[in-house]
């Protein structure tokens, strides 16, 4: 793994675009001390505040796995996994997931997740006497982007109800200062790429989940909890049972309809707040 840190970016994610469009390798990761364009999913803005935060993404270039668009859910999945064990090892605190890749802490979101799937232009390696170096790094590659909330104080309004940092939890849960003072940003992220190094492997054995199934379910805060699904076909409620191979929802609508739902077509919201 190649680490790069730098003290600002416009986001992470697009800085290891450009870093692949040059050709680097798979597992180069990119940090920030702070971001001035981060992007969070469904087109909305992530901040991620000076020397509080955590900007880290990471390039994968998968060359056995075909990966199509349905692989994206299973990976940004073992990604939350990985995210959550270095959270619960740096906090002492059970963390939580909503489905599918929201990282919480007392049921409030810690981290976010935005992973994408990228083509290299055609004129990339342009420059390089070498073409072999094309092939070898495959015309697809994907960009995993993680923000976590470290000793991050204050939230902009629209998201003060739902975020949380994980100084302000351990702090709730009674931790002394001595052990929130420890926190370092620097280990929580070589942590959380270890971690998911490991999964991240595993998964490319059988290209399914079943291997982190058991601990995702086990920190699953939707399940038996009812859940609006917003569907493109008009929304309804149903019961969370938990999650299949590729990470799907597993659903109970009304009496015993049971319907597996993909985080890339609907998304669920509790009925009663975030979770
Ligand atoms: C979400 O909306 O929940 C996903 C947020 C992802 C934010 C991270 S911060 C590092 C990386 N760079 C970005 O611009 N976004 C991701």
């Amino acid at each position: 793994m190649r680490y790069i840190f730098l003290d600002e970016v416009d986001s992470t994610n697009n800085e290891i675009k450009r870093l692949a469009e040059k050709g680097y390798e798979d597992m180069t990761v990119v940090s920030a001390d702070s971001q001035t364009a981060g992007r969070g999913r469904l087109g909305h803005s992530w901040t991620s505040p000076k020397g509080t935060s955590i900007a880290t993404s990471i390039l994968i270039r998968p060359e056995k796995l075909d990966i199509k668009m349905i692989q994206l859910p299973r990976i940004t999945i073992l990604t939350a996994v990985a995210v959550l064990d270095a959270i619960e090892h740096a906090t002492g605190l059970t963390a939580g997931i909503k489905w599918p890749n929201d990282v919480l802490l007392h049921d409030k979101k810690v981290c976010g997740i935005l992973t994408e799937l990228c083509f290299m232009p055609k004129d990339a390696f342009a420059h390089q006497s070498d073409y072999s170096i094309l092939h070898k790094a495959g015309n697809k590659y994907i960009v995993i982007g993680i923000g976590i909330n470290v000793t991050v104080r204050d939230f902009p309004d629209e998201i003060k109800d739902m975020a949380t940092s994980m100084s302000i939890a351990m702090e709730q849960a009674g931790k002394s200062k001595e052990e929130i003072e420890k926190l370092s940003r620097r280990s929580i992220i070589e942590n959380v790429w270890t971690n998911f190094s490991y999964y991240y492997h595993e998964f490319l054995k059988t290209g399914n989940l079943n291997f982190i199934k058991k601990k995702y379910e086990s920190r699953l805060v939707n399940i038996g909890r009812m859940v609006k699904v917003e569907d493109p076909n008009g929304e309804y409620e149903a019961k969370a049972l938990g999650i299949d191979y590729a990470g799907k929802l597993l659903i109970k609508v009304g009496e015993d309809e049971y319907r597996a739902i993909d985080s890339g077509e609907v998304h669920v919201r509790g009925l009663y707040g975030y979770v």
